[in-house]
């Protein structure tokens, strides 16, 4: 069985000036244990894709359709007090900065520990073996954990923030750009612990980044998303040898040296489009150097290529 099935999801915004199609007719799934990327420039509703999962939407966010099935059951239908048990002891969510999120006035173990303590019905002593288990996972002294959080580096916080999330064995953890904040070598390290953490204990994550580079060793499929659209999903290797859609053409042009300097060389012109009144047709033709006339005005379905690789471009057709 699948861990996740997202089916035809939808979420918007509601703004005094419309809505806001963040999340506009997505699919995709994630099987135990793999590691699937969701990559697109910012603004495109990858983070609104995470909080849909985990219903976490701000009071404007309205879910206008589909299903989110986690082990077969709909996440959708569940009621919130069942919800609330589900996160975190199941999926859990490494948010974008959360670093900065943690409490200045405690010592930064024993925010771990409350995060424990808030989930699991663990006594004193176990809660605070498993602190000191989550410190050495995340590649940090058990000491450490006496300090407050101004006494830490941005990636040993964001090692805690890591610590917390895997604090109940989760099966699905959601990593939302984890390591934006961070300086190069810093992001480094830390994809490479999480991804060793990952193949450690077999939990499947959904990684989210606006830089494709960073994604391709660590995913094993990808999905890249424009102005609310999952354009184009395939194995990752598939993905980098035959790009299918001329955004992904353009992401992985501007990325030349996969392996080597992160530097931007051609990026795309222009920007994406606000998602109150987005372009009709392929939402990506004002910016398509290949666009033809039905770009504008139809909506491109969905083409497989191979087996598990597929876009939504006419010019596949
Ligand atoms: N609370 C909100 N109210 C209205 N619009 C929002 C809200 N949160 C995000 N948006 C808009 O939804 C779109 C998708 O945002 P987001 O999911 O954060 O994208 P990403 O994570 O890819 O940068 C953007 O146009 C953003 O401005
Ligand atoms: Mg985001």
């Amino acid at each position: 069985m699948k861990l996740l099935e997202v089916q035809n999801l939808k979420m918007y915004y509601q703004t005094s000036q419309g809505y806001v199609k963040a999340v506009d007719d997505i699919s995709f799934q994630v099987e135990k244990g793999e590691t699937v990327g969701l990559v697109g420039e910012s603004g495109c509703g990858k983070t609104s894709v995470a909080i849909s999962i985990l219903r976490l939407l701000p009071s404007n966010g309205r879910i206008l359709g589909g299903r989110i099935l986690f082990k077969g059951e709909d996440l959708l239908e569940k009621e919130e007090a069942k919800m609330r048990k589900l996160r975190w002891q199941s999926i859990s969510i490494i948010f974008q900065a959360a670093m900065n999120a943690l409490n200045p006035v405690y010592r930064v173990g024993e925010q771990i520990a409350e995060a424990i303590r808030v989930h699991q019905a663990l006594g004193r002593r176990e809660v605070k073996e498993r602190v000191r288990e989550l410190y050495q996972l995340v590649g940090m002294d058990p000491c450490r954990g006496r300090d407050y959080p101004h006494q830490y580096s941005g990636g040993m916080k964001q090692r805690a923030i890591i610590a917390m999330a895997l604090a109940c064995n989760p099966e699905l953890v959601i990593a939302d750009e984890p390591t934006t904040a961070l300086d190069v070598i810093v992001q480094d390290q830390i994809m490479e612990e999480l991804s060793k953490l990952q193949r450690q204990l077999g939990m499947a994550m959904i990684y989210i980044s606006h830089d494709i580079s960073i994604l391709a060793e660590t995913c094993n499929r990808m999905g890249i998303m424009y102005a609310g659209k999952l354009i184009e999903y395939g194995e990752t290797a598939s993905l980098f040898r035959e790009p299918l859609h001329p955004y992904t053409q353009s992401l992985l042009a501007s990325y030349p040296n996969l392996k080597g300097e992160k530097r931007k060389l051609s990026s795309i012109q222009g920007e994406p489009p606000g998602l109150i009144h987005p372009p009709p047709g392929c939402r990506f033709h004002p910016r398509c150097s290949r666009k033809k006339t039905i770009c504008e005005k139809e909506e491109p379905g969905y083409r497989k290529i191979e087996d598990n690789h597929w876009a939504a471009c006419h010019l596949l057709s």
